[in-house]
Parts: structure tokens; sequence; C-alpha cells
């Protein structure tokens, strides 16, 4: 079988296609023979030797992915519910960038008949991340406003999507003027375009009360101004830094990002009581083993898939072996909705 190893942190060269040996589900596994593999910012941060938990669960080398779709190959003792050849989908943490792979049976779900492979690889981690903020981390109510940050991303138009089907008012926004179109077809009830816009007073205007919510990926680039434009009870929802990176670049600015680093507001109880506002992050890589969440979570989606209220993200293909050029793009900040790998 073949599989992406990352030998030491580096650039988009460091993605190499290698071979391995066919691995073997342990008790409660499945092999999944993969035929689709969802990209994320995330495995960006992992080939740069900058996250965290890769560090803590793998080390170097490491194959990054944290979902694949396909079909099942093998079942580990104890799985009864499955059968080789079924089509599924699902979480893995880390070493989705392969041709097999071996997962808990608890973070695979069967994929939906009108899904093809690669709209079921693109689904679970940015519907997961969107859902833990929307659902779980936050109590929303129909007509509330929610700012996302990168709406036409993978977790963006996830959020937009979670959003309109809970009611909310899902202001967006994007980074250029061809992300428009789809921040308003996945549910956007405004589009800020920062390259063409002023967001903040743009912000003010569409939300002269201030928002409700807003969920941060950007990082000290927006972050003080995100939790400044909270209306009293408004909750921030951190969880990503994308802007601390270098648009482009295959390897970090050292310079910039011990700048963003310095520039990452801290925030204060006291003020934050005085204010009546919220700040939370998470990290949905360390959430996997909570089996009842992410089964409660998958199966609400799964079904709204089924009923038309959520639909599958737009996605680009590229060949395993080009995961590099996968990451170039999506590291070139210009992407629209998922990248996926096909081995
Ligand atoms: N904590 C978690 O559990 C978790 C889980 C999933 C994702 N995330 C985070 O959520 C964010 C979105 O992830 P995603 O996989 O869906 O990616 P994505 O949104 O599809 O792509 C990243 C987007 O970020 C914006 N961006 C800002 N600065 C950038 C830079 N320096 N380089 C490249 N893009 C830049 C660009 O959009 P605009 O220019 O339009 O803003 C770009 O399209 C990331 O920060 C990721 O780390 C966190």
């Amino acid at each position: 079988m073949k599989l992406i190893s990352i030998a030491k942190p580096g650039s988009f060269d460091r993605l190499r296609l290698v071979d391995a040996p066919e691995p073997k589900p342990a008790p409660g596994e499945v092999r999944v023979n993969v035929r689709a593999v969802g990209v994320n910012f995330a495995d960006v941060v992992i080939r740069l030797g900058l996250y965290e938990s890769a560090k803590k669960y793998v080390g170097w080398p490491i194959t990054p992915g944290f979902e694949v779709s396909g079909e099942v190959a093998e079942l580990g003792e104890g799985v009864t519910d499955l059968q080789v050849g079924e089509r599924v989908f699902g979480v893995t943490r880390f070493g989705g960038y392969a041709s097999q792979v071996c997962a808990p049976r608890s973070q695979l779900f069967r994929v939906p008949a009108a899904l093809s492979h690669a709209q079921a690889a693109a689904f679970p981690t940015v519907h997961l991340t969107a859902y833990y903020a929307l659902r779980e981390v936050l109590r929303t109510r129909p007509g509330q406003k929610v700012l996302v940050h990168s709406a036409a991303g993978g977790v963006g138009l996830a959020a937009m999507q979670l959003a309109r089907a809970d009611g909310l008012q899902a202001i967006g926004i994007i980074g250029s003027s061809h992300k428009r179109d789809v921040a308003l077809e996945y549910g956007a009830a405004h589009v800020i375009d920062k390259s063409t816009q002023a967001l903040w007073p743009e912000v003010e205007r569409l939300a002269p009360g201030g928002l409700h919510y807003v969920l941060e990926s950007n990082g000290a680039e927006t972050l003080k101004q995100s939790y400044r434009h909270l209306r009293p009870t408004g909750r921030l929802v951190i969880y990503g830094f994308t802007s601390m990176l270098s648009r482009g670049r295959g390897r970090p600015n050292w310079l910039k990002m011990a700048r963003e680093f310095l520039r990452i507001p801290r925030f204060h109880p006291l003020e934050m009581v005085d204010a009546n506002k919220g700040v939370i992050a998470f990290n949905l890589s360390y959430l996997f083993e909570e089996q009842g969440m992410l089964a409660e979570s998958m199966t609400r989606m799964l079904g709204e898939l089924e009923s038309g209220v959520l639909k599958p993200l737009p996605v680009s293909e590229f060949p395993l072996s080009e995961a590099g050029e996968a990451h170039r793009a999506l590291q070139s900040g210009a992407t629209v909705g998922k990248l996926v790998l096909v081995p």
C-alpha cells in the first residue's frame, strides 16, 4: 500500500509518497480501502511541525490526514455490524493520507448513497468543527448574529450551512471576491469581502448592537476586534490561527509568527465578567474519544444531509501523490470549499 510520509518538518516537498506494509486492524478497528482523503489546514500545521497533538500522539515520521472515505477491507476482532466492501467514511487521528488505513469502528459511518467518496471524505472534520462550535459550545437561538471568518473555506462553508439550518443570521467574511457567491449559496445572510470592504465598519453597519457570536480561525489579525464587536452575552469561539502563517509560503516565517504571537490578546477574567462576554477555544483532535458526542453529531448531520438541509461541500481533487500541490493550493488562501486527495 502507499502512504504519504513526512520525515521531518518543512515545505511542500516533505510530503513523500512511499510504500508501506498493509496495516492490520486491532480489535474494534476496521481496515478501510481509502478512495478519498480530506485535506485540512491542520495538515499544513502538522507538516510544519507546529501541531501539538501530532507531536503528542505520533512524532516523526508522520502521515497526516484526519478523514477518509472508502470501502471496508477487513474487520478487526469484535466488529460485527459492517460488511467487507461497504462504503464507510469517518475520522482518524492522523494517518489518513494513505491507500489503506485502520480506524476505530466508533469513528466510521456509512456513506450516504447520494455522496461520492470525495464528497464524503470532505464532510466530517469541517462539519464536526462547525457543529462543535455552534451546537456544543454555544446555545444559539434563531435570529442571532454570528460572524464567521474565512466563510468560503471548509469550516467556513460548514458553519454557514449549519448556521442557516439553525435560523442564525450568518455574516461571512471572505478574503477575495471570487468566494462571495459560494458563501451566499451555503447560507451567508451577508458577506463582507475584506479585499474590497473595510471589515469592522461593515460589521458595525450589519450588527449595530454587536454580534452574538464570532467563530475565529484567523488569529491575531482579527482576534481583538472580534472580541470587541461582541455584544454583552456574546461569545468568541476560537479554533484556528491561520493568519500566523504566510500565504503561499511552504516554510514558516518565524519573525512574522513571533510578531503575531505577541499580538494575540490576553483576555482578563475580571474584564470579561464586567463586559459579560465569553471566550472559548477547542481542538477537535482531542475530542475523537468522545464517542457519544461524535455519534450524536454525525447522526444528526447525516439526517440533515438526507433531508437536504445540509449539502456536500464543493471539492477539488488531487492525486495522493500530489499531496504537496494540495498543500500549496490550500496555503495560497484562494481555495473554496474542500480539497481532497485520491489514492
Ligand atoms: N481547532 C480545531 O479543531 C479545528 C478543526 C478544523 C479546522 N480548524 C481551523 O479552521 C481554519 C479553517 O480550516 P480549513 O481546513 O477549513 O481551511 P480553509 O478555511 O479551507 O482555508 C484556509 C483559509 O484561511 C484564510 N487564510 C488566512 N490567512 C491565511 C494564510 N496565511 N494562508 C492560507 N490561508 C489563509 C483563507 O481564506 P480567506 O482569505 O477568505 O479568509 C483560506 O482560504 C484553520 O485555521 C484551521 O486550522 C480548527
